[in-house]
């Protein structure tokens, strides 16, 4: 395992998504944890894949075909918080969220916390028993602090009877490495 905050995501996911899995990836980018999600599903799983820009939905269609992935996906061109359309709630295993912006594109085009929050509540509404979302967070740089202080708050507040929310940060790294954060519907 990588000791950086996708490493112990990934991790986590290997741990949670069972073979033929459903899963989203609220945020596709590169396609990178799209096509992550898409072998751990295997062939008779799916994923399903949401952005806003028509560039990440062409990179990831590349990168899923290069790696023989492509028929275990559906990519979408909508934002992550209108995935309620996109599944019957309580049958996804897994939703991933890598907020900020596209590795290499347009740096003023991020996620922002009113839809980052939205987003979260419906995958929690998509969730199966026993699934979990799991979020990479972004802090300082471009994106500056509103949205990991607006995530941070709403974390807390998530309702502990019915999920486990644990964030991980790198505590003596300098700079501001971004956050895992990981909610289990289960308590
Ligand atoms: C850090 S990147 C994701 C990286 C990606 N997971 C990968 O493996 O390459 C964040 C992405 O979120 C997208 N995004 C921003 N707002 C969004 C929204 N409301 N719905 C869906 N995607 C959004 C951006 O366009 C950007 O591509």
């Amino acid at each position: 395992m990588k000791l950086n905050t996708l490493g112990i995501a990934h991790q986590f996911l290997e741990a949670h998504v069972p073979e033929g899995g459903l899963c989203i990836d609220g945020t596709m980018g590169r396609g990178k944890d799209t096509a992550f999600l898409c072998q751990l599903v295997g062939e008779r799983g799916k994923v399903i894949a949401f952005d806003i820009q028509p560039e990440a939905l062409q990179s990831t269609d590349t990168l899923l075909r290069e790696k023989g992935l492509r028929e275990r996906a559906e990519l979408r061109l909508q934002s992550h918080a209108e995935m309620d359309t996109c599944a019957e709630a309580g049958t996804v295993d897994a939703v991933v969220f890598n907020f900020g912006y596209l590795p290499g594109g347009d740096h003023k085009i991020f996620t922002h916390p009113d839809t980052s929050i939205q987003a979260i509540e419906k995958a929690l509404q998509l969730l199966k028993e026993g699934g979990c979302v799991v979020a990479c967070i972004y802090q300082g740089g471009d994106t500056g602090y509103e949205e990991r202080d607006a995530l941070m708050e709403y974390l807390k507040g998530i309702d502990s009877k019915r999920y486990t929310v644990i964030v991980a940060d790198f505590r003596n790294r300098p700079g501001d490495p971004p956050i895992a954060a990981f909610i289990l519907k289960a308590i």
